[in-house]
């Protein structure tokens, strides 16, 4: 499994003059953007007079292409619609920039140059969030799962021109790489299916990483979560004769006062609810259950990439859920690494099962905050479909942090309250609680129940179930496995290390 890798470069050479099999250009309601007026004039206005004459209005992601002629360096050009000019946002240009890419690529673009727009309306951003977000645009869009396909796609793009006459754009660029490949590692990982990644080669996957990254990686197995008295993983693992993992990814800042933060992600790798199994029509679509994990695993390579001033801790409780001989059973009594005693009323609610050990063991390591990231609930899809994120914790401040970096990176997150009143909804007779909290609120108390096992540390959740798989196609998000939060989480670090150095 390796991250497709775009060759990537700064040019200085002017739009019209640049070789490439495709030179991708804006076009805002209002008109040309600078830079297709730019080669406009060597292609001797035909760009304008298309607009002029509707081929192209300028809404967002419409295209056109039109011929170099000789006339320019680039074979073709694509003309890509941006929308308003004061609408024109870094979220509105990653989408332009992917869809720019994607067209390229269908008429066979193998080098493809963008200039970089000059400004973008709504947002006082500068220039080096254009920068990063054309690349992340770009490469995102790109994205495509072909593992199991013997025969690869002949159309594919090799190499992205940047072009600017600022070098000190090449940083920028390169962030904007470093985090479109790990959110693309996040997508190759949660796209897996789940014979090609049972917990033990997710752990092996997380180990390749941090040996390229040089990040300290240890993989667990099942005596050492036995000694942890992970007994709630250890529970959700019996049903398959695969062996559960928890998957442990350190990051070092070097920064002596530095504080921790933990990021925890479900590593489902496959959830067929277990004893209280799922209804067939739609099943497979659970692989992507360890979709949390993997934005973990990305955020992870990414920040290691990036070295933020703050130290990190990447948790990955990684277990198939299965219906074998030997499974939990509905009724069934497990008790936590802090010693809580959970009555397991429904075993296809093993998300927060597998969390609340692995938010024992961030907690146990001092984190300062512990973050969340889970495929948990299908309760949340119908809260708010397809479009944004849950988030939920025991700080409003992390949670505002949250949606803060969420908002910075084009990534959606509402909150949702956790009123003491939700409690009495998974009390349990027999046990200190039960891992269910019935159908209302469900989003809610599946959060609150994985919140009674971080005891003062602060903590948010995030879920991510209607976030982390499409089945539409967007213009940077190819149907599948989406990445969703690998960004937020970077972003997140980077916040906080800000906010607590001196
Ligand atoms: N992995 C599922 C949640 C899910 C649903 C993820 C749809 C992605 C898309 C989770 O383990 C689950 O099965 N949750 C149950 C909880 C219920 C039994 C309380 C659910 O949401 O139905
Ligand atoms: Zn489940
Ligand atoms: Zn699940």
């Amino acid at each position: 499994m390796e991250v497709m890798r775009l060759r990537i470069s700064l040019s200085k050479t002017a739009t019209a003059a640049v070789e490439a099999d495709a030179l991708v250009v804006g076009v805002f309601k209002e008109g040309l953007e600078e830079s297709a007026a730019e080669v406009d004039g060597a292609l001797g206005g035909w760009l304008k007079r298309l607009a002029d004459h509707g081929e192209i209005k300028g809404e967002s992601n419409e295209t056109v292409i039109y011929h170099g002629e000789g006339r320019i360096g680039a074979r073709l050009v694509v003309l890509v619609g941006l929308g308003a000019r004061e609408d024109v946002n870094l979220e509105r240009l990653r989408e332009a920039a992917a869809t720019g890419a994607r067209a390229a690529r269908d008429k066979g673009a193998r080098r493809v140059a963008f200039p970089l727009i000059r400004t973008v309306g709504g947002e006082d951003t500068g220039k080096a969030g254009i920068a990063q977000a054309t690349v992340e645009g770009a490469v995102l869009g790109l994205y495509r799962f072909e593992e199991f396909k013997s025969k690869p796609e002949e159309k594919r793009v090799e190499e992205l021109l940047i072009l600017t006459p600022d070098e000190g754009m090449a940083q920028h660029v390169e962030r904007g790489r470093i985090l479109a490949e790990a959110t693309c590692r996040a997508r190759d990982l949660a796209n897996q299916p789940g014979n090609r990644l049972p917990p033990r080669l997710l752990g092996d996957a997380a180990s390749a990483m941090g040996a390229a990254v040089g990040l300290e990686v240890r993989v667990y197995d099942e005596r050492w979560m036995e000694k942890e008295g992970m007994g709630a993983l250890l529970g959700v693992a019996r049903g398959s004769a695969e062996p559960p993992r928890f998957i442990v990814m350190r990051y070092s800042s070097g920064r002596s006062d530095a504080p921790l933060l933990a990021l925890v992600g479900k590593g489902l790798t496959f959830d067929s609810g277990g004893i209280s199994i799922k209804p067939a029509q739609g099943m497979e679509e659970m692989k992507m259950d360890k979709a949390g994990g993997a934005a973990v695993v990305g955020a992870m390579e990414a920040i290691a990439r990036l070295r933020p001033p703050i130290d990190v801790l990447g948790i990955v409780p990684a277990s198939e859920n299965l219906p074998g001989g030997r499974a939990q059973k509905p009724g069934d009594v497990v008790k936590a690494g802090n010693g809580k005693t959970i009555e397991v009323i429904n075993t296809d609610a093993e998300g927060r099962l597998i969390l609340a050990d692995a938010v024992v063991y961030a907690a146990r390591e001092g984190a300062r905050w512990i973050i969340d990231i889970a495929t948990l609930t299908g309760a949340v899809i119908i809260a708010l479909g397809h479009e944004a994120a849950a988030v939920l914790g025991n700080d409003d401040d992390l949670v505002e942090e949250l949606r803060t970096a969420g908002r910075e990176v084009g990534e959606r997150y509402w909150p949702l309250p956790t009123y003491e009143e939700f409690k009495e909804q998974y009390k349990s007779q027999i046990a200190d609680i039960k891992n269910v909290g019935g159908r209302a609120a469900g989003t809610i108390t599946a959060g609150m129940i994985i919140g009674e096992f971080v005891g003062d540390t602060l903590w948010a959740h995030l879920d991510i179930a209607g976030m982390a798989w499409d089945e539409k196609d967007r213009p940077y998000k190819p149907k599948g496995a989406t990445g969703f939060g690998v960004r937020t989480l970077v972003r997140l670090a980077e916040r906080l290390a800000a906010g607590t150095s001196s």
